[in-house]
């Protein structure tokens, strides 16, 4: 199977967890591409009421045009599950996202939901993190300043560009810097840095917080929990 087809195979799996009258959190990137259309499918052909959040812009354009209700993260009492995709997931079910520059509301989403479900292929799944470069949303004025500091601290940084050449922007108009770290030995520690760097917004380690992986596997999708 190709990757876009373990991607929607997880979709179309993920959907199986959403109940009537659910507050859904909907992450960001092609996966979850695959896993909102199988929901409005859902919403279309069996009438269920589905409220979902969405992580970005994009995510909240496509499941308007699907008739899923949207709702703000501020519109809702509470989200009952939010299925997301992810960059690297390791054996411990730590996560490096935001390969979407959509870190920062997947985390705001993620942490305000009672079940946290991410759905990958399976060339994500790794031992340690660390291959995939690690984002930070970061505010622009000053970013330059932050740039030095960080390739100081030997994290390798790299600021994210559209073809173009312009600095790629996130929905709330900050930069992403992404870090080459390398193997990850400590994420926690690395984590609690930097968070503490001023201009960092948010970093795209997420720790600690996920219930439900599926992996997209050629002889099935995989539930781990
Ligand atoms: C966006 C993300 C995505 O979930 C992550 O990049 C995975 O994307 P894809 O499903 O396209 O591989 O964190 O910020």
């Amino acid at each position: 199977m190709t990757q876009d087809e373990l991607k929607e195979l997880v979709g179309k799996e993920a959907v199986k967890f959403i109940d009537d009258g659910m507050v859904v959190g909907l992450g960001t990137g092609s996966t979850v591409k695959f896993m909102v259309d199988a929901l409005g499918e859902r919403v279309k052909n069996e009438g269920i009421k589905i409220t979902g959040v969405p992580t970005s812009d994009r995510t909240a354009k496509q499941a308007r045009s699907l008739g899923i209700t949207v709702k703000g993260v501020d519109e809702v009492d509470h989200i009952d599950l939010t299925i997301d995709g992810a960059d690297e997931i390791s054996s411990d079910f730590q996560g490096i996202k935001g390969g979407g520059a959509a870190h920062l509301f997947e985390k705001i989403v993620a942490i305000n939901s009672s079940k946290v479900m991410w759905i990958v292929d399976e060339s994500k799944m790794v031992d340690s993190l660390g291959k995939f470069p690690l984002p930070l949303e970061v505010i622009p004025y000053g970013s330059g300043q932050l740039f030095k500091k960080l390739e100081a601290k030997g994290l390798h940084p790299e600021f994210r560009m559209t073809k173009d050449g312009n600095n790629v922007l996130t929905d709330s108009k900050n930069y992403v810097i992404d870090l080459h770290t390398g193997k990850i030995d400590n994420p926690h520690e690395l984590a609690d840095y930097l968070i503490q760097q001023v201009g960092v917004v948010e970093q795209g380690l997420f720790l600690d917080m996920v219930n439900t992986v599926i992996v997209g596997r050629s002889n099935g999708p995989e539930v781990l929990q």
